[in-house]
């Protein structure tokens, strides 16, 4: 079926999840900062992401907003650095992370396509707004999803279902882009086409399931839609 719906994952894929601690670390009086930022964006993005699958695996849901400061006091913790006032400047960071450049004239050129454009995200509705607002795409998106609906994170189906549910669609009428490959292949499990933006030129997860299409950044996307 030709593509209606183009769904993109938000945390990694518009937005970029190590800008946080990158600009914190470039902040005057930072500087001590510089040599451990690399290391607590990884280890905050890696405990953030292991918290939601375990949460979902057990039942113990809780919003995306907790399982980020939980993921920060982890990763804070494991890089010896205790200081207040730099976990709450990392925390206020993440409300207002960049979006990719390519994310603005990309959504352009599907909205002036007629594809209908959202987000599907872990992320709760007041931190998808406040990304969403901060980074300009207010007028580029025509829904933004949040898995709260449902009460549990990805890769669970019901979270997929929600774009079905929303825009009237078949699953293959659907390109759900994700830079998470995990996310990219649960969602074509579901049935989605599916986009995995393999930036850092990551091997291919080991699942039963597998992107259909891998590419390098968003750039490409309006015309994989057409295809
Ligand atoms: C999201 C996470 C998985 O935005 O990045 O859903």
């Amino acid at each position: 079926m030709p593509v209606k719906t183009c769904v993109f994952d938000a945390y990694g894929t518009l937005f970029d999840v190590a800008a946080a601690a990158r600009e914190a670390a470039a902040e005057p009086g930072r500087e001590s900062f510089a040599d451990h930022w690399p290391r607590v964006a990884n280890d905050w993005r890696l405990k953030q992401l292991q918290y939601t699958w375990l949460r979902a695996i057990t039942g113990a849901h809780t919003d995306f907003w907790q399982v980020t400061k939980d993921g920060l006091d982890w990763a804070l913790e494991a890089s010896g650095l205790g200081d207040p006032e730099l976990r709450e400047r990392l925390l206020q960071l993440y409300w207002e992370l960049s979006a990719y450049p390519e994310v603005p004239g990309m959504l352009k050129t599907l909205k002036q396509l007629q594809f209908e454009t959202a987000i599907l995200s872990n992320g709760s509705p007041q931190m998808l707004s406040g990304a969403v607002e901060s980074a300009g795409l207010v007028d580029l998106l025509d829904d933004v999803l949040s898995v709260e609906s449902v009460g549990i994170f990805k890769p669970n189906h019901r979270v997929y279902q929600l774009v079905i549910d929303r825009f009237d669609c078949t699953p293959d009428e659907v390109l759900f882009v994700s830079s998470n490959g995990w996310d990219a292949a649960g969602a074509a499990g579901f049935g989605f086409q599916t986009v995995w933006v393999n930036r850092a030129q990551e091997p291919v997860d080991r699942l039963p399931w597998t992107p259909h299409h891998i590419l390098s950044d968003l750039t490409d996307i309006p015309e994989r839609a057409q295809s």
